[in-house]
């Protein structure tokens, strides 16, 4: 992780006048220091690595700090703002349902759970699931692993296999089936039973290397004296998140194909994947395979907290009656915002647009690459979710390291009026919502480029 501290005094800056962005004051704004140093008095320090905005108003792709400086958003929060920030129609839905007079009603029945499960249930396509709704990723991934557990009782499966990197929240469970080792320094008896494979990162194994790393994989298994029939079910992430990574197409299907053959759940962690987010209804669809379990949350609730499993009818009716349920569990706010969600996808036809637009933040990125092939190492990503990645042992420069200059150009987009994810590594993600004009998609890619190309011509 980079010690990078974005600056917040506000530094005079180039002001920016165009269609999507207006920069009118010095940045971050006045008043956002005081803010900060005010809000640390009382406020988790685990809560502050983010670039210092303080969001005024959030409206499709653009963001207002407190001096209305109008930022164009490559970030969609963190991949929940699918449908466009504070989106009109969603505001409304909640609006017309506040006036009904109803805001919650525990796991007491409602029209607007119904309504949005059969509706969600639909939306994957897929026959004989169920879902089960929460408020965090975490909760979800926690559920995923509770349901593999259960399932795998019945025949002493009690292995989760997990990957290397990975990332699934910041619960115990997900912590554990998460690959990041310093995060679980914590946990005094970390399960045993929860394997890490390697990750097939694109790098290092090709698709037509796919079969060989596989095989290496299970050798790793057999090495550590793990029977197959005894693996419950493995957890991936639909892309290694920092880094926009798909698996190998063909290490997937050779995964199922195990899976099934040996009776394991198969379970897709979809929080950054799903909701069209990478030009498909779900990111698991780019392998053509169907998963057992899937975890959803950030876009699926258009900015309010929505997550949930969705899973096989089997898997899912495997815990008794209110043995998987919680307090705030589809509350017919986080439904209303949900069903908004799944209608603006729909109506205005998101998948096949992100999918188009994906493209040309494909293209650009690698023309970049291919200026700077010793500094950037890959770009990954598909749809409307990339990753530039920068070279470790390239990229330095004195006593700074790759994350650190990395954070520097983060600071420098944002001067300019973009708001990209700092992922606190060796890349710079970014994740506009769905609905962007082609327009602020080149204007902010153009910002990225000039940025990382003035940075790396001065190394
Ligand atoms: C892949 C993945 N899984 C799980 C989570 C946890 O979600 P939450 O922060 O909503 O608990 C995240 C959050 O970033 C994520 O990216």
């Amino acid at each position: 992780m980079s010690d990078y501290i974005f600056t917040k005094t506000p530094s005079t800056i180039r002001k920016v006048n165009t269609k999507n962005i207006t920069i009118k004051t010095s940045l971050p704004a006045k008043g956002t220091k005081d803010f900060f140093l005010d809000l640390q008095k009382y406020e988790s320090r685990s809560m502050h690595g983010q670039i210092p905005i303080i969001w005024k108003k959030a409206s499709n792709f653009n963001i207002y700090d407190i001096a209305n400086n109008k930022f164009i958003d490559f970030t969609s929060g963190i991949f929940i703002s699918n449908i466009g920030h504070s989106n009109q129609k969603l505001v409304k839905n909640l609006k017309d349902l506040l006036n009904n007079e109803i805001l919650s009603c525990y796991s007491y029945f409602n029209s607007q759970r119904k309504e949005y499960i059969k509706k969600l249930i639909k939306f994957t396509g897929l026959k004989g699931y169920k879902a089960y709704l929460v408020s965090s990723g975490t909760e979800a991934t926690e559920a995923a692993l509770k349901i593999m557990r259960m399932n795998g009782l019945k025949s002493k499966k009690n292995y989760i296999l997990a990957y290397e990197g990975n990332w699934h929240g910041r619960t115990l469970g997900a912590q554990m089936m998460s690959g990041n080792l310093a995060q679980k320094d914590w946990i005094k008896n970390l399960d045993n039973e929860i394997i890490h494979l390697p990750f097939p990162y694109p790098w290092k194994v090709s698709e037509k290397d796919s079969y060989n790393f596989f095989v290496e994989n299970l050798n790793f298994l057999k090495k550590e004296k793990i029977k197959f029939e005894n693996i419950a079910g493995v957890m991936l992430e639909t892309f290694q998140g920092w880094c926009s990574a798909f698996y190998p197409k063909n290490y997937i299907k050779l995964l199922r194909d195990f899976t099934k053959k040996n009776n394991i759940v198969m379970t897709f962690d979809e929080m950054q994947a799903g909701f069209a987010r990478t030009g498909k209804n779900f990111g698991y669809q780019h392998y053509n395979v169907k998963p057992d379990l899937i975890c959803v949350g950030k876009g699926m609730g258009g900015g309010v907290p929505l997550s949930g499993l969705i899973g096989r009818s089997d898997l899912l009716d495997l815990p008794g009656v209110g043995s998987m349920s919680s307090t705030h569990s589809a509350n017919p706010l986080v439904c209303s915002a949900g069903l908004s969600v799944l209608n603006e996808i729909k109506s205005k036809k998101l998948v096949k647009k992100t999918f188009d637009k994906g493209l040309i933040i494909t293209n650009k990125l690698n023309k970049l690459m291919s200026d700077f092939p010793l500094y950037i190492k890959g770009i990954y990503g598909k749809g409307m979710i990339h990753a530039i990645i920068f070279n470790t042992k390239n990229l330095k420069k004195g006593k700074k390291d790759t994350s650190y200059i990395v954070s520097h150009i983060c600071e420098k987009i944002m001067f300019r009026g973009l708001l990209v994810v700092h992922t606190g590594r060796e890349s710079i993600k970014i994740g506009p919502p769905l609905t962007i004009s082609k327009n602020a998609l080149n204007e902010g890619l153009k910002i990225i480029i000039d940025e990382i190309t003035e940075t790396l011509k001065g190394i």
